[in-house]
C-alpha cells in the first residue's frame, strides 16, 4: 500500500512551535506530509522549518500564482487520507464550525472528504467558553475527531486544560485514524435505514419516528473505510453518503424484496437492519381514499394486522452466508443497572427470536439516544458471546458509534466472494 497522505494544518497558537517536531514524527512513521499554515501560524513557526522537515513546500495562500489555471485548493483538499489540525486554535474551530472558507486552511476543511482530527490548544478560559464548547459539539456531530487538550501549565501562565496533546500521542491518534482508511476493502455492507410506511388507503399510513440517522451513519462510516455499501432507505430527507449505492423504498414488503434481491446477488455481506420497520400492515388496504366515516369505522374494527418480519425472514434465509445484525430501540425505566438489565434482556430475546448473529440495543424516550438524537449509545450483544455484551460507552455522535460497531464486527464480517 502507498504511504498514507496526511495534510497538517498549523494554526496560530503558541503550540505551533511544536509543529516541526510533529512533522518529523509523522514522516518517521511513514506518512507523506503536506503542511498548510494560516497567516497567524506564520508568526509562531517558519515556513522554512516546516518545508525542510516535510520535504515539501508549505501551502498557505488561497490564490497562488504557481497554481494558476488549476483549482489548486480543491486538489489539495482531495489529496489526503487524513487532515490533522494541530494546534487547532479557538478561532479555527469557530470558523470550521461555521463553515467559513476565508483562507486556504478553512477551504480545505470544508472541501475535503477525508476524516479530520483536531488537536485543540488554547487558554483554559477560551477552551471552556460556551462558544468553543458549542463549536466542538458541532464539529463532533459532523464526524470530526479530537485528541486532547492536556491539562497543565499553559504558555499564558494559567494552569488548567488547554495544552496541546504531546506530539507522540497525536501521532498515535493519527495513525489509528489512518489504519481505518481501507480496512474494510473486500467487505460489503447492506444496510437498511429510516422508517417504513404501512398504508391504510392512498393517503394515510402508519409509520414511526425513525430519521435514518444511524443507518446513514453506518453507510458513511463503512464506505469511508473501503467497504462496498448498499443503503436501502425508507422515506427520509437525507443526502446519500459519498460512494454509497442507494435504493429507496416505502413499505416493509418493498424493503424485504430489495434486501432479499441484494443478498441473492451477494450473500457474503454484513446485513445491518437499522430500519425501523412498521410491525403492522393494513387489513385490506383500499385503493380509494376512505371518507371520514369509513376511516373511523376501519380504525374501530381492527384496521391493522401483523406485518412481515423482515429481519427474521432474511436471517432464516441468509444467516449461513451473511453476518446479520439487528437493531432494537427499547424503552426501560429505573436506575442505570436496571435499565441495562432490562435492555439486555429484551435484546437477548430478540436475538434468539430473529436468529440474528448480533443485536445492538439502545434506549429510546430519553435525551441523547435513539430516534432523532444526534448521539447514541447502547450495547452490542453477540450470539457467540451471550454473557459479554459490549458497552459503547457515553453517548457519542452516530458516525463515531457507527465506526465503533464496524470495529466490533470486523472480525466476523465475511469477505465478499470473488
Ligand atoms: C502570543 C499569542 C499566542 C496565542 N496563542 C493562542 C493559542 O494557544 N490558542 C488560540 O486558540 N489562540 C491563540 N492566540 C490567538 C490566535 O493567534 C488568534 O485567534 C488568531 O486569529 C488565530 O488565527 P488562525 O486560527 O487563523 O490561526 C494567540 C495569540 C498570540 C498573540
Amino acid at each position: 500500500m502507498s504511504a498514507p497522505r496526511l495534510l497538517l494544518v498549523v494554526t496560530g497558537g503558541i503550540a505551533a512551535y511544536k509543529a516541526p517536531e510533529l512533522v518529523r514524527a509523522l514522516v518517521a512513521a511513514g506518512c507523506e506530509v503536506q503542511v498548510v499554515t494560516t497567516r497567524a501560524a506564520q508568526a509562531f513557526v517558519t515556513e522554512l522549518s516546516l518545508a525542510t522537515v516535510s520535504k515539501r513546500p508549505v501551502r498557505s495562500a488561497l490564490v497562488d500564482p504557481a497554481e494558476e489555471g488549476r483549482v489548486g485548493h480543491i486538489e489539495l483538499a482531495d489529496w489526503p487520507d487524513l487532515v490533522v489540525v494541530a494546534p487547532a486554535t479557538a478561532d479555527v474551530l469557530a470558523r470550521a464550525a461555521a463553515g467559513l472558507a476565508d483562507d486556504l486552511a478553512t477551504v480545505v476543511l470544508l472541501a475535503t472528504r477525508a476524516p479530520v482530527l483536531y488537536a485543540p490548544a488554547m487558554n483554559s478560559n477560551m477552551w471552556q467558553h460556551p462558544a468553543t464548547v458549542a463549536n466542538l459539539a458541532t464539529l463532533r456531530a459532523r464526524g470530526a475527531h479530537f485528541v486532547g487538550p492536556d491539562a497543565g501549565e499553559l504558555a499564558c501562565g494559567w494552569i488548567g486544560p488547554g495544552r496541546m496533546i504531546d506530539p507522540p500521542i497525536l501521532v498515535e491518534a493519527a495513525l489509528q485514524q489512518l489504519a481505518r482508511r481501507a480496512d474494510l476493502r473486500g467487505r460489503a455492507l447492506l444496510v437498511s435505514a429510516g422508517p417504513t410506511r404501512a398504508y391504510l388507503d392512498p393517503v394515510r399510513f402508519l409509520t414511526n419516528a425513525s430519521t435514518g440517522a444511524m443507518g446513514f451513519a453506518l453507510a458513511e462510516a463503512a464506505a469511508s473505510r473501503g467497504a462496498t455499501v448498499t443503503l436501502v432507505a425508507g422515506p427520509v430527507q437525507r443526502s446519500t453518503p459519498a460512494g454509497v449505492r442507494r435504493i429507496d423504498i416505502e413499505t416493509a414488503p418493498q424493503l424485504l424484496a430489495a434486501l432479499d434481491g441484494e443478498l441473492a446477488a451477494q450473500p457474503r455481506q454484513l446485513l445491518a437492519m437499522v430500519a425501523a420497520v412498521a410491525d403492522v400492515t393494513a387489513a385490506g388496504p383500499t385503493d380509494a381514499k376512505l371518507d371520514k366515516a369509513a376511516l373511523l369505522q376501519r380504525l374501530a374494527h381492527g384496521a391493522w394486522v401483523e406485518g412481515v418480519d423482515v429481519l427474521a425472514t432474511l436471517a432464516a434465509r441468509w444467516r449461513e452466508q451473511a453476518l446479520v445484525l439487528g437493531f432494537a430501540a427499547q424503552t426501560a425505566e429505573g436506575d442505570d443497572a436496571s435499565v441495562r438489565a432490562s435492555l439486555l434482556r429484551q435484546a437477548a430475546a430478540k436475538l434468539a427470536a430473529k436468529r440474528a448473529h448480533a443485536f445492538f440495543v439502545n434506549r429510546v424516550g430519553v435525551p441523547q439516544t435513539g430516534f432523532g438524537s444526534e448521539t447514541n449509545a447502547g450495547w452490542l450483544l453477540r450470539e457467540d458471546q451471550p454473557g459479554a455484551a459490549l458497552d459503547s460507552g457515553a453517548p457519542q455522535p452516530k458516525l463515531a458509534l457507527a465506526h465503533w460497531l464496524l470495529d466490533a464486527l470486523r472480525e466476523r464480517w465475511p469477505q465478499v466472494s470473488a
